[in-house]
């Protein structure tokens, strides 16, 4: 099956890893000045794959049915998935594109919070459903699939079962702000930055605390580095628009993401990298 991811960073790069390794051909869409970068990103997680002895083919075998590409010609996929930055209009221009260049392909967004039933407006809505991954998405087992009330069943039904054929575990959440796993990972993640600003501990302890007494594999900090405090950011101030001031973020977060330093990314977040 061909399928399109469009966006080549950690998200789309890592979706791409994933539907190499299960057999499909991946056409992966991003601006020209990206295209370099995405394809080593792709190239980069498979090699870590293939070392921890995860991949049944080399490499390069799997990396042959890859296509970067900066524009989308017509293409006869099976499913395309969005993971560009989460900005709704830059969401539905991407998605419209992909929609009449593939006109038979479910269009599913790997939004973290982002209502779909809104990035449907103005698409084939019956087509369009959440398809949510997490990262590192080679590693982790979920995936979230978001029903808004427009699609059409069938749709939700091929996106089951191809995230089950990639090996992954499906929820299926209805199209409410955060879904289920952002609200609950983002309120756990404002907390902590709160605890950090009111001093109740460090920033390493607030994390071990996590760890060590609720089996976390890593604390709700460093974490939120992980992720990248721009992103979390984005999706507290969308929820707490949506949800109401508990999700509101805090200063300290602001702050941070102001001077620039957004977590593992830039080599700063709570905890140098
Ligand atoms: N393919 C590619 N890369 C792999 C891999 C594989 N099969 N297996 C491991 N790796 C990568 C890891 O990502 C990690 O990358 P870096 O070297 O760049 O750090 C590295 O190899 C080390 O992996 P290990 O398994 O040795 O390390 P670990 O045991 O410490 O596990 C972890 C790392 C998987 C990230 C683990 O700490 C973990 O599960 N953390 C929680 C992650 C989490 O909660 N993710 C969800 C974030 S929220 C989200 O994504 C949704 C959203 O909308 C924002």
């Amino acid at each position: 099956m061909i399928t399109v991811v469009i966006g080549g960073g950690t998200m789309g790069a890592g979706i791409a890893h994933l539907l190499l390794a299960g057999g499909h051909e991946v056409v992966l869409l991003d601006a020209a000045d990206r295209l370099d970068a995405a394809r080593g990103a792709v190239a980069k997680s498979l090699a870590k794959a293939a070392e921890r002895g995860k991949l049944t083919a080399a490499p390069d075998e799997l990396l042959a049915r890859l296509a970067v590409v900066d524009r989308l010609d017509p293409t006869p996929a099976g499913l395309v998935v969005e993971a560009v930055p989460e900005d709704l209009d830059l969401k539905r221009r991407v998605l419209a594109t992909a929609a009449d260049a593939c006109p038979d392909a479910v269009l599913a967004s790997n939004t973290s919070s982002l209502s779909i039933g809104a990035l449907a407006e103005g698409l084939p809505g019956d087509r369009v459903l959440g398809m949510h991954f997490f990262n590192p998405v080679p590693v982790q087992q979920l995936v979230e699939l978001v029903r808004h009330d427009g699609v059409a069943p069938e749709v939700v039904a091929k996106a089951r079962r191809w995230a089950e054929e990639l090996g992954k575990t499906v929820i299926e959440v209805r199209d409410a702000p955060g879904f289920a796993t952002s609200r609950l990972g983002v309120a756990v993640g404002m907390e902590a930055i709160r605890m950090l600003e009111e001093g109740v501990a460090s920033a390493e302890d607030i994390d071990t605390g996590m760890r060590l007494g609720y089996g976390w594999p890593m604390g709700p900090l460093r974490l939120t580095d992980l992720v990248g405090l721009d992103v979390r950011l984005a999706i507290a101030e969308h929820l707490a628009a949506e949800l109401g001031p508990r999700f509101a973020p805090p200063d300290l977060l602001r702050a941070k993401v102001a001077e620039g330093h957004l977590g593992r990314k830039t080599g700063q977040g709570f905890f140098t990298w």
